[in-house]
């Protein structure tokens, strides 16, 4: 054996996680058969609208403040109340990036939206159904016909072991120094829905109230990291950023702690999604079955039923305005029930299993892996199978997701219907 290959061996055992374990983030190979992920063309929702750009179906206004953003915030209908604020130095852009001129990102269930105000190009990422997160940026100056390009560049970030090993999308807590610089020694965390409250957060700004819980966000500097260890709410529950930055440079007010929240699930989601249907897609090519996949599949249903989610001892009171426009366009069951309901008050859905399930890039998955993944959460949900790793999900709920997939979902095989 190649000695590098002992390396690459012995870096991976030393680092490995009970997730590595699982298969289910070494990087794997896109940008060969059968995904291409470069070459592939992608039929995502900015491939779409930019083929109706260039037919002439839709232009896109310059606003003299904003350039494209709200133009794109409307032509892929992505609510203002979904702004989120970061201002650590972790993007493409790092030199724009500061805590007077954080990052805004906006998103809706398949698009996300970089702006920051004064910088050259806008970022933006959507979710295609086969090849996963695919990643463009928009010069912001004045043209006829906005060009979305599509850049590799992205991929040294949103390409590897944080997005699961296939191109797509996450978030991170990453202390910073008083210009948004990272700070060296200090502990960088990937968030999910798993992640504690106190772990979150460090690098951005969050308006919203949590009670006596805390969160790393608001806090600039070493200064604020060590009054944060003595005192640690006192740059919680803010409702207003003025004392920070100039926020007329900002199409919206706040960073809502509600919309950071449901990010955070629904990168995850997404990124497990491009995973199994990549893999699968792989080991259907190399060896016609996808018989090895049994833990990625588990870990994929844990995920979607939220069984691992961090429980929240307080309410979170976010924007009412990001609540409305997230449930605005729920799919309901007789009963009036949708799987986008917002709990937050001792987790963050009524109904846990996540609404990605009616996602294009669900449906798309690999017929065989879809196969198994909706026998098994058929078995999870009618109390069949009653395995241990998804033994928090208790019998009501399972019943009223049942309930509501059956009548909403379309396209589940006949087994599921009563
Ligand atoms: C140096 C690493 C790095 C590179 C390169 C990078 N990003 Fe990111 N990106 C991040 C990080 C880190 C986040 C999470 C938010 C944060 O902490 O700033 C992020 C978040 C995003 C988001 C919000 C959705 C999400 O995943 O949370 C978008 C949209 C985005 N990036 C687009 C792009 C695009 C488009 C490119 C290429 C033009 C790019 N990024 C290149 C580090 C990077």
């Amino acid at each position: 054996m190649k000695t590098s290959a002992v390396f690459a061996i012995a870096a991976l055992l030393s680092t490995a996680t009970a997730e590595d374990f699982q298969g289910s983030d070494h990087p794997l190979e896109y940008d060969h058969e059968p995904i291409n992920y470069s070459t592939a063309k992608p039929a995502d929702p900015v491939s779409a609208l930019q083929a109706k750009i260039a037919a002439g179906e839709v232009t896109l206004a310059w606003d003299e403040k904003f350039g494209y953003l709200p133009a794109l915030l409307d032509a892929f209908r992505i609510p203002r109340s979904s702004q989120m604020l970061v201002f650590s130095k972790t993007s493409l852009q790092r030199k724009a990036i500061s805590p007077d001129n954080p990052r805004s990102i906006y998103f809706n269930d398949d698009v996300y939206l970089g702006y920051i105000p004064g910088a050259p190009v806008m970022e933006i990422s959507s979710v295609d159904p086969q090849i996963g997160g695919t990643f463009y940026f928009l010069e912001q100056e004045k043209v006829r016909k906005p060009k979305f390009t599509r850049s590799a560049d992205c991929l040294s970030c949103h390409g590897g072991q944080r997005s699961l090993g296939v191109p797509g999308h996450f978030v991170r807590s990453v202390p910073t120094e008083k210009d948004g610089e990272l700070i060296g020694l200090e502990e960088i965390r990937d968030i999910t829905q798993c992640s504690p409250l106190k772990d979150r957060w460090a690098g951005w700004y969050v308006t919203g109230r949590h009670g006596s819980q805390f969160h790393r966000g608001n806090l600039i500097g070493p200064e604020d990291l060590g009054k944060f260890k003595r005192e640690p709410n006192f740059r919680g529950n803010l409702t207003d950023l003025a004392q920070f930055f100039d926020q007329d440079k900002y199409i919206a007010r706040g960073s809502d702690i509600g919309a950071l929240m449901i990010l955070e699930h629904q990168v995850h989601m997404h990124n497990y999604i491009a995973r199994l249907n990549i893999e699968a897609r792989m080991m259907l090519a190399a060896y016609g079955h996808i018989r090895y996949m049994r833990s990625q599949v588990d870990a994929f249903l844990r995920y979607l039923l939220f069984t691992e989610e961090q429980p929240l001892a307080q309410p979170i009171e976010g924007s009412p305005d990001f609540a409305k426009a997230f449930t605005a366009g729920a799919i309901r069951d007789s009963k009036g029930r949708s799987l986008r309901d917002l709990d937050f008050k001792t987790r963050m859905f009524k109904h846990p299993c996540s609404f990605l399930i009616y996602s294009p890039a669900f449906d798309a998955m690999a017929p065989p892996i879809k196969e198994v993944l909706l026998k098994k959460l058929h078995e999870i949900l009618t109390g069949k199978n009653q395995d241990a790793q998804f033994e928090k999900l208790p019998a009501a709920d399972r019943t009223a997701i049942l309930e509501i997939l059956r009548e909403t979902k379309k396209g589940l095989p006949d087994y599921w219907k009563g």
